[in-house]
């Protein structure tokens, strides 16, 4: 089948197209729609057959019940045997909205809507085009999210047509959605009311409006032996084809973990994905990095989410390594849809971090122009089982300078060329329990020592690597004092490596 795809000018909507649309969905077919969460795959609700075709073209087994949208609160009573009193300040608040609450159905609603369930999940969406194509479709529109089942929900009709295209009769393309994960499920035929699945609308919102919510124990711990509430939550739903595995801890601390594990995964011959913010991108250094957006901003943290994973879908990376985000507001749905795409697979970072112990290698010589560069240049074209930042700093370097025209030579002789290198003095801000200090001679390590005590580990180059001959400095000397020293800079640097190896060695692991 063709499926017709119509964009809509939400400031201008054109109702022919809606007319259109309803009239498909009145016929039985099935026509995907934008609404504030997620594209949803409208069917007419009271239909059987089209809720047959609904699971067909999702590939979702048909025990995983669909959810009901309304336009007017009245249609609300054709389809539940009761509405408890609490509804009418719970619709009050926050209907039209993310909200879906679940009633004692009526004869009405067939079991193949409600996958054999005696309740209905009814939900009132906010967008202007879903209300308008739910009444041109007769009012009870039933809609899941218009993914092919057990992939990331879609939230823009590219996304729809990426999954759907071909298996349903007509897409509605209003642009990207607003808050891109699913509506909040409260469960209104317990007491009290239980939330089912997390979302914008969340329980604190709830619990002002209609006093003590329950929350499904099953949402809360991970080990739950028991089925979730809503059939839904069960799958592993939501999921990139990619391993995608959350790591946990303070923000500065996840960004070291996940550098460390993408590096090694790459070395290892991976393609890896990782999941940053605004505030962290720009500290990756290895893989394919894509911005969920900003730390502080949680809800465009979830307008991002699904798009971010289907993104990576198609680089086809074997993993994806996501930092946590704060649970405030809509957070909570977030880590919620975030932790079922991983299967729960979290690390904690501080388990990770704790197997490197440098981050930061520091070569130090007295001017930085000749033997601290070429230092970190050799070190730089070693085979490290671990990712170090290499540089190199002088002790007295009063303004930046190039290269010493004698070490550019030598380096050029060994087929080294130093970009855009200029010297620099060495600055406490770079010390530090990551950073490993190497200097060419003991009179810098003695400086360095007595300027700065809280500057970490700092050896000579040769008692680093078990060879104690100083590399002295060769300036103004012969070309073969110059390759010689070069020599022995080469040879410290090589065992230098082997110890940094064999330190990594034992602690690598796949982290998978
Ligand atoms: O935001 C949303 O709710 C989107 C948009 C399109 O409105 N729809 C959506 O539908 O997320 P779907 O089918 O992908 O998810 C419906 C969830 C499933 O987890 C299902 O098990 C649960 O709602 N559900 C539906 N009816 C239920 C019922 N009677 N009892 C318990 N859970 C129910
Ligand atoms: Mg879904």
């Amino acid at each position: 089948m063709e499926t017709i795809i119509k964009k809509i000018d939400r400031n201008n909507i054109d109702q022919e197209s809606i007319e259109q649309a309803g009239s498909i969905l009145k016929q039985g077919g099935l026509v995907a729609f934008p609404t504030e969460t997620v594209y949803g795959l409208g069917a007419n609700a009271l239909d059987e057959e089209a809720a047959k075709k609904t699971y067909a073209a999702k590939g979702r087994p048909s025990d995983n019940p669909l959810i009901v949208h309304i336009a007017r609160l009245e249609d609300l009573k054709e389809i539940v045997t009761e509405i408890p009193e609490i509804v009418q300040d719970i619709a009050d608040h926050f209907w039209p909205g993310p909200l879906t609450m679940i009633f004692h159905k009526n004869d009405k609603v067939p079991l193949g809507t409600t996958g054999g369930l005696d309740t209905v999940a009814v939900r009132m969406p906010d967008d202007e085009i879903a209300r308008k194509l739910i009444l041109a479709g007769g009012g009870c529109i039933s809609a899941p999210s218009a993914n092919t089942s057990g992939r990331p929900s879609p939230t823009t009709a590219q996304h729809v047509a990426d999954d759907l295209s071909g298996k349903i009769e007509m897409i509605l393309d209003g642009g990207s959605v607003d808050i891109g994960v699913e509506s909040t499920i409260l469960d209104l035929t317990v007491n009290p009311p239980m939330i089912l699945r997390p979302g914008a609308i969340t329980k604190e919102m709830l619990e002002e409006v209609a006093g003590e919510i329950s929350v499904d124990e099953t949402l809360i711990s991970e080990n739950s032996t028991k089925a979730p509430k809503a059939p839904g939550m069960k799958y592993r739903h939501y999921a990139p084809k990619a391993d995608l595995i959350i790591v946990e801890g303070e923000p500065d601390e996840s960004i070291k973990a996940i550098k460390q594990i993408a590096y090694e995964q790459v070395r290892l011959g991976y393609k890896v994905g990782i999941i940053a913010t605004n505030e962290s991108i720009d500290q990756y250094t290895t893989g394919m990095i894509k911005s969920i957006g900003s730390r502080e901003n949680e809800k465009t943290v979830a307008r991002n989410l699904y798009k971010v994973l289907r993104e990576f879908d198609e680089e086809e990376v074997s993993y994806i390594y996501s930092e946590a985000f704060p649970e405030a507001g809509i957070g909570t749905a977030v880590m919620n849809r975030l932790g079922k795409a991983a299967g729960h697979h979290v690390l904690q970072a501080s388990d990770i971090t704790r197997l490197q112990k440098y981050r930061r290698i520091v070569f130090v010589s007295n001017s930085d122009n000749c033997r601290a560069p070429i230092a970190a240049a050799l070190l730089r074209r070693q085979p490290l089982l671990q990712e170090y930042q290499i540089l190199s700093r002088g002790m007295i370097v009063l303004f930046p300078e190039p290269l010493n025209p004698r070490a550019e030579e030598l380096l050029k002789a060994h087929d080294i060329v130093l970009e855009r290198f200029e010297t620099s003095a060495l600055d406490e801000k770079i010390l530090g329990e990551d950073t490993l200090v190497l200097t060419m001679q003991e009179s810098q390590k003695q400086k360095i020592l007595s300027e700065y005590p809280d500057a970490g580990d700092v050896y000579t180059l040769g008692e680093y690597v078990g060879n104690m001959q100083e590399i002295a400095s060769v300036y103004g000397q012969t070309e073969e004092q110059y390759e010689e020293m070069y020599k022995l800079i080469q040879e410290n640097v090589v065992k230098l490596a082997e110890r940094l190896n064999k330190e990594a060695k034992n602690k690598c692991q796949t982290y998978t």
